[in-house]
């Protein structure tokens, strides 16, 4: 068995507090593009119609792209076996927390507990008037932008938009996370995004250990990194959960 992988096991079997930080590449197996590098959607789409000054200067046009990206697409996403290896982590006391850049639902579609949404999730739109919540399975995307039904004002999905504050809860729980974990298993993010990306080294700088599944190096792999499982996440999982022998 390679030793990276043993010593990523031994280190998540021994630690006493474990937190996975997840971005885009966890989901790509399960059908969802990430925004970066290969087939990236920002290399198709303007990353400017998820700007917050955009879409309430041209809400139609925004809600048009967002459609096609979040709600054709991710509605018929399933989580994939990296989904479901951090449920079985759960299930047996080897991971406390779950902090996720996406807002795709699957580590909760998957049964994850202790989800934690830095940036929101689509399964929600949130009326920009009333602030009325709706689940957005409930509502036709045949119009845009859909509106309100109490109010008539303008819904938004319940992610953060660039631009947008961050929502309380889940940074205050990734604060607490890098301050107290003493081991941060990071899954498919390139580092990239403020203010999400600085946890890891904050992780780091009071002492855990950091293990990386990614595809390609990532900002952190040269840096914090202390052992790198270069692969698909579903196949790293895969071989972690094989190698702590649980289910
Ligand atoms: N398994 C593991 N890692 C993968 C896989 C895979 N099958 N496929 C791609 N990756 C890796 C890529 O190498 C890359 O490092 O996933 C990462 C995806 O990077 P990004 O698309 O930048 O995703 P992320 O880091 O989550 O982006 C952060 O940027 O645009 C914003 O709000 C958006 O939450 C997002 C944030």
């Amino acid at each position: 068995m390679d030793s990276e992988l043993s010593q990523a096991a031994d280190l998540i079997f021994k630690s006493s507090r474990t937190t996975a930080f997840t971005g885009a590449g966890i989901s790509v197996e399960s059908g969802i593009p990430p925004f970066r590098g290969d087939n990236g959607l920002w290399s198709k789409y303007d990353p400017g119609f998820l700007d917050i000054d955009f879409f309430y200067q041209q809400p139609q046009k925004s809600w048009k792209i967002i459609k096609e990206i979040f709600y054709d697409f991710f509605s018929k996403a399933e989580p994939n076996d990296a989904h479901r290896g951090l449920v079985i982590l759960q299930k047996n006391n080897l991971l406390t927390t779950i902090i996720t850049q996406n807002i795709d639902y699957l580590h909760q579609k998957a049964g994850s507990e202790e989800v934690y949404e830095f940036h929101g999730n689509s399964q929600f739109l949130i009326c920009t008037n009333c602030h009325q919540k709706y689940s957005s399975e409930n509502i036709k995307l045949d119009n845009l932008p859909p509106v309100c039904n109490e109010c008539k004002g303008i819904l938004k999905p319940d992610f953060i938009f660039f631009g947008e504050p961050i929502p309380q809860k889940p940074y205050r729980q990734s604060y607490y996370e890098a301050q107290n974990s003493d081991l941060f298993i990071l899954i498919g993010t390139t580092g990239e995004v403020m203010p999400a990306c600085m946890f890891p080294y904050m992780a780091k700088q009071q002492g855990a250990k950091i293990i990386e599944i990614n595809t390609n190096p990532s900002h952190y792999t040269d840096g914090i990194t202390d052992i790198f499982l270069q692969g698909k996440a579903s196949e790293k999982m895969n071989d972690l959960i094989n190698c702590l022998n649980i289910k």
